[in-house]
């Protein structure tokens, strides 16, 4: 495995690569990895010839109260995990290098999927998304690029702009990687006091109770499930709402009643603090 700093020296390596017939499989990431990118890199590593991993912590996609100065970050640890599962390249650049000037050209996903949900509470966050996948896109340019459902949200983004830029990639979604108590792996959950990490599982257990209570009814209303997830959470007295919502996937559109049997899918989404730590977590439900 190398670790590599330019986007020249990636570009003449992955070149010879491509040479060679490799494919090439991409797995995008702000680094301190855990359980959710090793079960990406895997599974990049069985359908692959090449697996490129990046880690940088991208500062277009933080808001300006957020917390990209003080994101955790353990190079060594990374670099460890990674070998491990069977990386070959590890991009790990600066921001000059991926920003050398002040950066007048972006991508702006338009429509329903960046008006919703995380879009409502990080202004900006999903076109820094955007301009960062799409600048490492055409840098690695890979045949296949793994993305978590747990931020199904970014996976909606990021197909929309392959589809609509016709960028010649396949995105391949991958499953939420939980705790044993059903946390979804998150790399920010390393702020959590032992409170609120206790106190966190309410989440996962939210977004179960909404999904077993939705799929025993003929229909539901969105209102109902709301509810149901509110009344849950606020069984944590450290947890603080800031969203708690069912749309349709992968159209993120409002709907009053979901009838399983039309087959339409549902995305319910949370988001929830503990103190400054903000966690996210969601369930698609595929109806009958
Ligand atoms: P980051 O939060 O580091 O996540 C990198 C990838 O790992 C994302 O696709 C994310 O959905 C996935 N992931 C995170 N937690 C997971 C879990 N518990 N199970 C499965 N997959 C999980 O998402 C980003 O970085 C950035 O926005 C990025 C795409 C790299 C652009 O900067």
């Amino acid at each position: 495995m190398e670790i590599i700093e330019t986007i020249a020296e990636l570009r003449k390596r992955l070149g010879a690569r491509r040479g060679q017939g490799h494919t090439v499989g991409f797995v995008p990431t702000m680094g301190y990895l855990h359980e959710g990118h090793r079960s990406l890199m895997e599974r990049a590593r069985t359908e692959n010839d090449t697996v490129v991993l990046s880690i940088f912590v991208n500062p277009l996609q933080f808001g300006p109260n957020e917390d990209f100065d003080r994101y955790p970050r353990d190079k060594e640890r990374d670099v460890a995990v990674a070998e491990q599962a069977g990386v070959d390249f590890i991009f790990m650049p600066t921001v000059s290098e991926m920003y050398p000037q002040p950066v007048n050209a972006r991508v702006t996903v338009t429509g329903d999927v960046t008006t919703k949900l995380d879009a409502v509470s990080r202004p900006g966050h999903f076109d820094g998304v955007a301009t960062v996948v799409s600048k490492l896109f055409h840098i690695v340019q890979p045949d296949r690029a793994y993305f978590g459902m747990k931020d199904a949200q970014q996976v909606a983004v990021i197909r929309q702009m392959v589809d609509d830029l016709n960028m010649n990639v396949t995105i391949v979604p991958c499953e939420t990687e939980r705790e044993e108590d059903g946390l979804a792996k998150s790399s920010r959950n390393v702020y959590l006091s032992p409170e609120e990490r206790a106190q966190a599982v309410v989440l996962s257990q939210a977004l179960a109770k909404a999904k077993k209570y939705a799929l025993s009814q003929s229909s539901v209303t969105i209102s109902e499930l709301k509810s149901l997830l509110v009344n849950h959470i606020s069984t944590a007295p450290l947890a603080r709402i800031d969203y708690a919502e069912a749309l349709t996937y992968p159209g993120f559109r409002e709907i009053h009643t979901w009838y399983p049997e039309l087959g339409t899918e549902l995305i319910i989404a949370l988001a929830v603090k503990f103190g400054n730590t903000r966690l996210i977590d969601n369930v698609i439900l595929s109806g009958n």
